[in-house]
């Protein structure tokens, strides 16, 4: 067979796969040795799905309702979206401007296919999650990064992702909290943002995802602040993954102008079509139920946030911001390389998964060498574990 018969198409060579397969594939190996391996790579809840949840989808499974819905969603799951807005962030969406997605990350997709293409400048930040920028790519734009440091906890500056702003910028996609810093768009910086995006014609994609899971109570209504001045160029997109402990159910929302969610209805109708039915009635469940599961859940991820922060604190050289919200810790290793140890965080990581069998995910994978990403979607005992044997292996 000619070489020539085997060329993919070319969008497929400016994509790449998610580097942080390796490490879980190196543990999944050690496991079966029967290794003891600390996993803090998580990037899902360790908790299982509430109850009242699993119970609406085992009542969808006994009366059927396992056949194609509305491609867009049923619309109670719709409309329990839209009320789910209007309750946290007094931001009003008719049904219409919802799309049920197969998880947070088919709307991202959808956003970007339906606003950007060939020749657009999209501006997004990192350290972050690496999907944005491949997205980005995919619909043939030109990703424009914006760095945020650790030296003011990874925090989003409106004047920052302003000045990277050319003519032929066509939106800015920011995620909020973010993965791995679970840094916040400020609110005072979103007021700022906002009036200079509405004025530039720029479209706003804010990945909301883990909007459920922000710590000390701080204020984040982007929703608002973005949709007071710019609604028309407002697209948000969440998911019931991280909130609820349903990272396997597959179910997000993009939710929009009706333009946009139209495009990506048309787009899903040609690819996916509706999301799975039975998911749909335990997102219902999941909006419109008790919410104290999500507070629980909430409370727990912070408790566990200060305590691996304060056994952290025991090696000040493992520098490492107060994340806001998500469940992810991402210090600094840099001064635990150099080029005759470990020369790269990738290295750090590798070499912490062979000889101390803790699972981590290397800055490189959220385009920031030097730092590692710890999830605390793990119980105390583990992250106690995981954390005396980094501290070990770090001064060793
Ligand atoms: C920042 C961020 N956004 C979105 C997602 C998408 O999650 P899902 O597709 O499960 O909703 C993830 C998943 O890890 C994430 O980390």
């Amino acid at each position: 067979m000619s070489t020539d018969t085997l060329r993919l198409a070319e969008r497929t060579r400016h994509i790449a796969l998610s580097p942080t397969m390796k490490g879980t594939i190196e543990a999944e190996r050690l496991r079966r040795q029967g290794v003891d391996v600390v996993d803090l790579g998580a990037g899902e809840p360790d908790f299982p799905t509430p109850p009242h949840i699993v119970a609406a989808a085992q009542a969808a499974l006994e009366k059927n309702f396992t056949k194609y819905t509305a491609n867009m969603g049923v619309f109670e799951l719709r409309e329990a979206v839209g009320a789910r807005y209007r309750e946290a962030y007094g931001v009003t969406y008719a049904a219409d401007e919802v799309i049920m997605t197969a998880g947070g990350k088919q709307a991202l997709l959808h956003a970007a296919m339906a606003l950007f293409g060939p020749g657009d400048e999209v501006i997004t930040h990192m350290p972050g999650w690496p999907t944005i920028v491949e997205q980005i790519k995919l619909a043939g734009a030109a990703p424009v990064v914006v760095r945020t440091r650790i030296e003011d906890g990874f925090a989003l500056h409106a004047e920052t992702l302003l000045a990277a702003v050319t003519p032929r910028t066509r939106g800015i996609v920011l995620t909020s909290p973010g993965n791995p810093t679970g840094a916040l768009l400020a609110e005072a910086e979103a007021r700022k943002l906002a009036p200079e995006a509405a004025r530039l014609g720029l479209w706003i994609v804010i990945d909301l995802c883990y909007e459920a899971l922000i710590y000390d109570g701080v204020p984040h209504n982007l929703p608002k602040i973005f949709g007071d001045v710019m609604r028309d160029r407002l697209v948000l997109a969440g998911s019931s993954s991280k909130a609820y402990a349903m990272t396997g159910w597959r179910c997000g929302w993009l939710v929009g102008p009706k333009p946009v969610v139209q495009a990506g209805n048309a787009l899903q109708s040609h690819s996916t079509s509706n999301i799975n039915s039975i998911a749909q009635r335990a997102a219902i469940a999941a909006l419109t139920g008790p919410q104290d599961c999500v507070r629980d859940m909430l409370n727990e991820y912070k408790a566990r946030r200060d305590q691996v922060l304060d056994w952290l604190g025991d090696e000040p050289r493992l520098e490492c911001a107060v994340p806001q919200g998500a469940f992810y810790l991402f210090p600094s290793v840099s001064e635990f390389l150099s080029p005759d140890g470990h020369r790269t965080s990738l290295d750090f990581a590798d070499a912490l998964l062979r000889e101390e069998h803790v699972v981590t995910t290397a800055g490189e994978a959220f385009d920031m060498p030097g730092f590692i990403r710890l999830s605390y979607a793990t119980s105390l005992d583990r992250l106690r574990e995981g954390v005396t044997r980094l501290i070990r292996f770090a001064r060793r």
